[in-house]
C-alpha cells in the first residue's frame, strides 16, 4: 500500500494499550491520548462522524478501515442504488459498501480518503480483481458540500498520478445505507474461530459494534500495516504461551 507509512501515523496501536474496548449502554470508551494511565472516557454517539465508501467486496472493505486508529465501528452494507431493502443475492443497483464510524478527534475524512485510494484499484472498471460487476464499483459517498469538495480534490490528485487510464470512482451524496446481513459483518474475523474465541465468542449483536472486533477483522485479513500486524501477532502469541485469558485490547 502506497501510503502505508502515512497511515502508520494514525495507527499508533501502542497507545491503544490503554484503550478499553467495551461497549456499554450505547456509549463506548476511548483512550485519552496523552496520559499513560487513564480511566476511559465515555464518548457519546453524537461525537462520532460517519463515512461510507464502496471499493469492491465489502468483506475486504470492512477489514481495510477497521484497523485504523480512530475508527470506532465498521459495518458492511449496500449503498449507491435505489432498491429498497437490498439483500446480498438481490442487491439491485447498489454497491457493496462499508460504513465507517470514527472519532473526528483522531482521524478525519481527508485521511480516510487516502486510505480509500491506497486500498483498491480505482482504475479497474466495475470490479476489483476477480470480483467483477457493478456491485464492486468504486464510490466515495459524501455528506454536505465540504466533504464533496474534499472528495473531488482528492480524486483530481489521484488522477494526476497517471494519465494512462481514467479513475472510475464516482462521488455521490449519500442517500441510504442498508446494513448487510449478519453473515457479512466481520466476515474475515469469522473465518478465524481462534480469534473469535480469544475475544470471548461475542454474540452477533456485540460483535457487530465491537471496536476490538473491527480491528481484529483487519488483522485477520492481513490488511493492517505490517507493524500493526506484528504487534497483534505478538500479543496473541503471548496469550497462547501463557494460557487462557480473554483478549481485551490490541
Ligand atoms: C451529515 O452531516 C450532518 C451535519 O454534520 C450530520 O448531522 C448527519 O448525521 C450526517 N449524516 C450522515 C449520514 O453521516
Amino acid at each position: 500500500m502506497a501510503s502505508a507509512d502515512s497511515n502508520l501515523l494514525i495507527l499508533n496501536f501502542l497507545t491503544l494499550a490503554s484503550l478499553s474496548l467495551f461497549y456499554a449502554d450505547k456509549a463506548f470508551c476511548i483512550r485519552i491520548p496523552d496520559r499513560a494511565s487513564t480511566t476511559p472516557r465515555e464518548l457519546s454517539d453524537q461525537s462520532l462522524k460517519t463515512a461510507v465508501f464502496a471499493l469492491g467486496s465489502f468483506w475486504r472493505s470492512e477489514a481495510v478501515f477497521g484497523c485504523l486508529n480512530g475508527v470506532v465501528r465498521t459495518t458492511s452494507g449496500y449503498a449507491g442504488g435505489s432498491k429498497i431493502n437490498p439483500e446480498y443475492r438481490s442487491l439491485g443497483d447498489h454497491a457493496e459498501s462499508v460504513m465507517v464510524e470514527y472519532d473526528p478527534k483522531e482521524i478525519n475524512f481527508r485521511l480516510l480518503l487516502e486510505v480509500f485510494w491506497s486500498s483498491h484499484d480505482p482504475r479497474q472498471v466495475f470490479g476489483q480483481g476477480p470480483d467483477v460487476g457493478p456491485q464492486y464499483r468504486s464510490i466515495i459517498f459524501t455528506n454536505g458540500t465540504e466533504e464533496a469538495r474534499l472528495a473531488a480534490m482528492s480524486k483530481e490528485r489521484e488522477q494526476t498520478k497517471s494519465r494512462s487510464s481514467i479513475l472510475t470512482t464516482q462521488i455521490q451524496q449519500l442517500e441510504s445505507f442498508y446494513p448487510a446481513e449478519p453473515e457479512h459483518q466481520k466476515f474475515e474475523l469469522k473465518r478465524h474461530p481462534m480469534l473469535l474465541q480469544l475475544i470471548g465468542n461475542l454474540p452477533e449483536d456485540e460483535l457487530e459494534v465491537s471496536n476490538l472486533a473491527a480491528k481484529l477483522n483487519g488483522y485477520a485479513a492481513e490488511l493492517c500495516p505490517q507493524r500493526i500486524q506484528k504487534q497483534i501477532d505478538a500479543k496473541i502469541n503471548g496469550i497462547i504461551r501463557r494460557g487462557w485469558p480473554v483478549l481485551r485490547d490490541v
